[in-house]
């Protein structure tokens, strides 16, 4: 393997072995059988990939591939997670396969019009500049930071996240922006300018006033007004009603701010991270194996579940687990660990060669729009594999 350590994740890693060490309880052999049977399965899906497009998914109805162009906000995850089955494996083949997909990606760092280039940039170049110290990544993610950086709103306090729906909304920021932050995070180390991580600290702190209902669950869209800062509007997208949680908007807020404690170690957001993690793994319509249904209103043997909420869910928490102690820090592991066990087994993770090439089944990209119900997601793939190799690390200490 090579550099085991994830995206600035060295500092927090190293500071949770103490309250992780010998309390691990998934082993070494199941992460490799996991990580192997990974860099089998994405070599199905690359000989099925056509030139010039991202996996997305498949189509239920016929199982041939759905693709996206690269101004999708889910270009990033394939090449991102190609990148860490490279890093686990150090096959040069999965790399190879990275880099071809980099260059489609390269012209979305002048892309102005959208706020996932964190996903988009990060989890691919970020990932390839870390593994490959090829300057010429870190210049493509500067020029894309700043392109991000242009669509914050210092009378709001936030980045703006849609520009469709203009009848509806004046200036939407969803919470799934939270994970853009730790782009602009990198942004100001690398650069030495401040400027970014001032706006991802603003962000944050916006999105903590307004996005989250007292029992700790958050909306999904705020709608404020670019004038004045009012909220105008708290609604949802792609959750169940405008008062639900839906499950993997409830994922990227735990992860986005476990990730702002570690880049700037202030405790709001370590606390909201826990109590982030509470409502989840409280919550009674939680199903037992830990895989959310697609919203936590609702429940049922035939209701969708959500294992990309899952695979964040789980990234996240291993995170976190770290930062906590005793108890608390036993339980996030322990969640951590029952999700991967179940995204691990037959009911989740499919056969090589089976699923269209992807790791995960049983994904909900839009429910309500009636779009990407009970599928793969090459989002939940990245989310797992990103968790497998932070167990890893864990095991390595
Ligand atoms: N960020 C879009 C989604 O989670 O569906």
């Amino acid at each position: 393997m090579k550099k085991m350590v994830g995206l600035g994740l060295a500092l927090a890693m190293a500071t949770s072995l103490n309250a992780q060490q010998g309390k691990l309880g998934l082993t070494d052999a199941f992460v490799d059988k996991n990580m192997n049977d990974a860099v089998a399965q994405y070599r199905t899906l690359i000989a099925r990939v056509p030139a010039g497009v991202l996996p997305r998914t498949v189509n239920k109805s016929d199982g041939t591939l759905v693709t996206a162009k690269s101004n999708s906000w889910i270009s990033g995850f394939y090449p991102g997670t190609l990148l860490y089955l490279y890093e686990y494996s150090g096959e040069p083949d999965l790399l190879a396969e990275a880099e071809k997909r980099l260059q489609l990606l390269e012209k979305e760092k002048d892309n102005k019009g959208t706020h996932d280039l964190g996903f988009m940039l990060y989890c691919s170049f970020g990932n390839a500049l870390r593994l490959t110290d090829n300057t010429y990544y870190q210049n493509i993610l500067l020029t894309g930071a700043e392109s991000l950086a242009s669509r914050f709103n210092p009378t709001v306090g936030c980045i703006r996240s849609w520009d469709h729906n203009g009848d509806k909304w004046k200036f939407p920021v969803i919470i799934d922006n939270m994970m853009n932050l730790e782009f602009l995070n990198w942004a100001s180390r690398i650069s030495g300018d401040s400027k970014y991580a001032d706006i991802a600290r603003i962000h944050a702190n916006t999105t903590l006033k307004h996005h989250f209902r007292k029992d700790n669950s958050s909306y999904h869209v705020i709608d404020y007004d670019p004038e004045t800062g009012a909220v105008r509007n708290k609604h949802t997208h792609q959750g169940a009603h405008h008062e639900s949680a839906w499950a993997r908007g409830q994922a990227w807020g735990l992860y986005g701010y476990t990730m702002m404690y570690r880049d700037t170690q202030d405790k709001a957001y370590l606390n909201q991270a826990r109590k982030i993690a509470a409502f989840i793994l409280d919550h009674p319509n939680l199903p037992a194996d830990g895989i959310p249904y697609w919203d936590y209103s609702v429940s049922g043997p035939d209701v969708p579940r959500d294992a990309s909420a899952a695979a964040i869910t789980a990234s996240a928490l291993l995170e976190l687990s770290g930062m906590v102690k005793g108890k608390e820090s036993k339980r996030f592991l322990q969640a951590a660990e029952h999700i991967l066990t179940s995204l691990s087994s037959p009911a989740y993770k499919a056969a090589t060669g089976t699923n269209g090439g992807f790791l995960l089944m049983h994904s909900t990209g839009h429910f309500p729009g009636n779009s990407e119900i009970d599928v793969p997601l090459s989002y939940a793939d990245y989310y797992y594999v990103e968790a497998l190799i932070r167990y890893k690390q864990l095991l390595a200490h």
